[in-house]
């Protein structure tokens, strides 16, 4: 805000920040402090608006509890997780040979079951798809044995842990990537599903007239010892959806092609019904910091 004349009840503040020790403290409260009286000053906020902001984020917080957390959802609908994720990934975005990251969203679940190479995660109906690649470092070498967690929702756009109705680990799986960092399983192309709507962040959204839909995607969460864990997703190309995301997830890195296999020898192989969609992609982590 360099040239812009600070407005005096701002300055009375700020200052008071002068016996802040704690010099991280004091930067984030001076710019919060700042951004917000510029924003009350920019669209002339009134009593009444306030009010309603305030009705609101008290509702945000109502809405919480171990499992709901609606102020991630209003900070991944309103752009800001994934600014973070952006600012934080290491090595900036644009230069970078390592996988992208995305969200990792509020179902991941710990205790899917362990899965071998190649398994069927899909418990229920859909259109049978085999995920298959490699775990590499940012030189090309392989990374054996790294944790891959995924998860998707299934056909009616729900997580099993959001729907008591699906059978146990239901799309969902851990494997470990093999000596040349291979690692394959048997899964389904996903849907575009909605973010929870019933709270505050849904009335937000339809009152600004945005959908609540993300596109259909695969979640990864891949560990290794001596590299940064990646979480991220791969979208599919066809969704509806790609371009307008609720959540600001999708990256053009991450949006993959759900290929026709239509080789009966190789669905044989893999013990799937013939044609199948094939995504073949390998992930490339970035080692971490001494
Ligand atoms: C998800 O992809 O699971 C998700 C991410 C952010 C908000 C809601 C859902
Ligand atoms: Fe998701």
């Amino acid at each position: 805000m360099a040239g812009q004349a600070v407005h005096p009840i701002t300055d009375t503040v700020l200052a008071t920040l002068s016996s802040c020790t704690d010099a991280r403290v004091r930067q984030l409260m001076t710019a919060l402090i700042r951004h917000l009286h510029a924003f009350a000053q920019e669209v002339q906020l009134t009593g009444e608006e306030w009010r309603k902001g305030i009705e609101f984020l008290t509702a945000t917080g109502k809405k919480c509890d171990g499992i709901r957390q609606e102020f991630i959802l209003l900070s991944d609908t309103l752009g800001l997780s994934i600014m973070l994720d952006e600012i934080n990934q290491r090595d900036g975005v644009a230069d970078s040979a390592t996988t992208e990251s995305s969200l990792l969203g509020p179902f991941y679940r710990e205790g899917a079951f362990d899965e071998e190479y190649g398994a069927n995660i899909a418990r229920t109906e859909g259109e049978p798809t085999l995920f298959h690649g490699r775990v590499v470092d940012d030189g090309g070498e392989p990374v054996a044995d790294a944790l891959i967690e995924v998860w998707e929702t299934a056909n009616n756009g729900m997580y099993e842990g959001q729907d008591p109705d699906q059978p146990e680990s239901n799309l969902r799986g851990r494997f470990r990537s093999g000596p040349e960092g291979e690692f394959a399983f048997r899964a389904i192309k996903p849907t575009a599903y909605p973010i929870p709507t019933d709270g505050p962040v849904g009335q937000m959204l339809l009152a600004v007239g945005r959908h609540p839909m993300r596109p259909g995607h695969v979640h990864f969460l891949i560990q290794a010892p001596g590299y940064d864990t990646l979480t991220t997703a791969l979208y599919s190309a066809d969704d509806p959806y790609v371009r307008s995301d609720a959540v600001f997830g999708v990256k053009s890195s991450l949006v993959v092609d759900y290929v026709r296999n239509v080789s009966r020898e190789e669905a044989k192989k893999w013990d799937l019904s013939s044609p199948f969609f094939d995504v073949k992609r390998d992930f490339v982590l970035s080692r971490a910091n001494a």
